[in-house]
């Protein structure tokens, strides 16, 4: 195979200090169809710009004078001490924003302690991703995304595949049976590019071709045959030995039933908009989900992505009772900026700016971050 031409891109330049300087720089450079796929969302973007102001408009009310010393960032995760909370969330097709692509986010998230969660439509196999970084000792958790393939023997074989390679976990994505209405992307003519696809779907077939009468819709009638059920998140448990999270819930009650199936975790995730469009912000649903789930499951893990920008907010879900969050978009424009070293750039800006918002709110470790320093504004 010949190799990829040198991407120019793998200096930073200067003057970005924070993840919203990556997102303009981003903008300046990546083609308007890629930019439009990876920044966009549903519909009107209400729910995108939700995410991010629900962080906004929660207040932090600091606490002074207490003893800082030898604090840190760890937390307990799954069975695991994590040097922070912060995890890349799965993020499709990532060659597209750089030749790095997965490759480069997942060395990118070692080097700083990061978790990863590889996606079912990555642009890279995952035995790659997994062997690249499945040894090194500093590395944060390594997971693997699942969607339900129409296919159950294709699925169960991914499921096998991600097990062999060395994943510690699968993330059953529950929020997207279909795809949202992405306007700006149909605005934009977004197509993937040549080069870039599912690399860990190729050889599936595709589904049977379904007659369908007139009258019939090609979603209720056709694609949603293959939607995840409850029953599927109990055959996912069935047929492997790791632990399985859900991602994508909003609602308690769906929270107490995937608790009730003794799934590993959740994650409250809105999927950054880009599904349902006007649903609440996660940042106003997580108090009900961890409310929810505690009642259910004491120590169940419940994880929160959307919007998550800056050290305060990752501070903010710690003190809602997130056990850790995820950043979806940020990573994307770090690779786009400057590949696995924009990554590495923008986790370390995050992580950094958290340990700054734990010692000016008195707290030494996140363990200490409760509902008490929060304030609506
Ligand atoms: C996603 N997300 C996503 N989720 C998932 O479960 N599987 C996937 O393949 C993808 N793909 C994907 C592509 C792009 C371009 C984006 C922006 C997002 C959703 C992602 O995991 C996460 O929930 C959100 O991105 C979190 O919001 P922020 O951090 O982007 O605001
Ligand atoms: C997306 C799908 C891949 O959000 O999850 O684009």
């Amino acid at each position: 195979m010949s190799q990829p031409p040198a991407d120019p891109r793998t200096a930073l330049p200067p003057g970005i200090v924070n993840l919203a300087d990556h997102e303009a720089h981003a903008a300046t450079h990546l083609e308007p169809g890629a930019w439009a796929y990876f920044n966009g969302a549903a519909a009107d973007e209400i729910t995108l710009a939700a995410n991010r102001r629900a962080w906004d408009q929660i207040g932090l009310l600091p606490r002074v004078l207490r003893p800082l010393a030898g604090g840190h960032t760890r937390v307990e995760l799954l069975g695991r001490t994590l040097a922070h909370p912060i995890l890349l969330a799965p993020v499709a097709y990532q060659r597209m924003a750089h030749p790095d692509g997965e490759l480069g986010a997942a060395y990118a998230a070692a080097a700083l302690g990061a978790g990863m969660v590889l996606s079912t439509q990555a642009s890279t196999r995952l035995e790659a991703v997994a062997s690249a970084i499945r040894d090194d000792a500093g590395r944060g958790p390594l997971w693997f995304q699942l969607y339900l393939q129409h296919d159950r023997a294709f699925t169960r074989e991914l499921v096998e595949r991600a097990e062999r390679a060395g994943y510690e976990a699968l993330v059953l994505t529950v929020d997207a049976p279909c795809h949202g209405a992405r306007d700006r992307e149909r605005r934009a003519g977004f197509r993937l590019p040549a080069g870039i696809s599912a690399a860990n779907l190729l050889g599936m077939l595709p589904p049977p071709e379904v007659p369908l009468a007139p009258g019939q819709s090609a979603l209720f009638d056709d694609l949603l045959h293959h939607a995840p059920t409850w029953a599927d998140v109990q055959w996912l448990q069935s047929i492997t030995r790791l632990p399985v999270l859900l991602k994508g819930v909003l609602h308690p009650d769906d929270a107490r039933e995937a608790a009730s199936l003794g799934v590993a975790g959740i994650i409250v995730s809105n999927h950054g908009g880009r599904t349902l469009d006007t649903t609440p912000a996660t940042a106003t649903q997580l108090p009900q989900v961890v409310e929810a789930v505690r009642a259910v499951h004491p120590t169940m893990p419940v994880l929160v992505d959307g919007g998550i920008r800056r050290g305060t907010d990752v501070l903010k879900a710690m003190a809602l009772g997130a056990s850790a969050v995820l950043v979806g978009r940020p990573a994307v424009h770090g690779l786009a900026n400057a590949g696995a070293a924009g990554v590495a750039h923008v986790l370390r800006l995050l992580r950094d700016e958290l340990e700054i918002a734990m010692a000016l709110t008195g707290c030494a470790t996140l363990a200490d971050a409760s509902p008490a320093l929060l304030v609506r504004r």
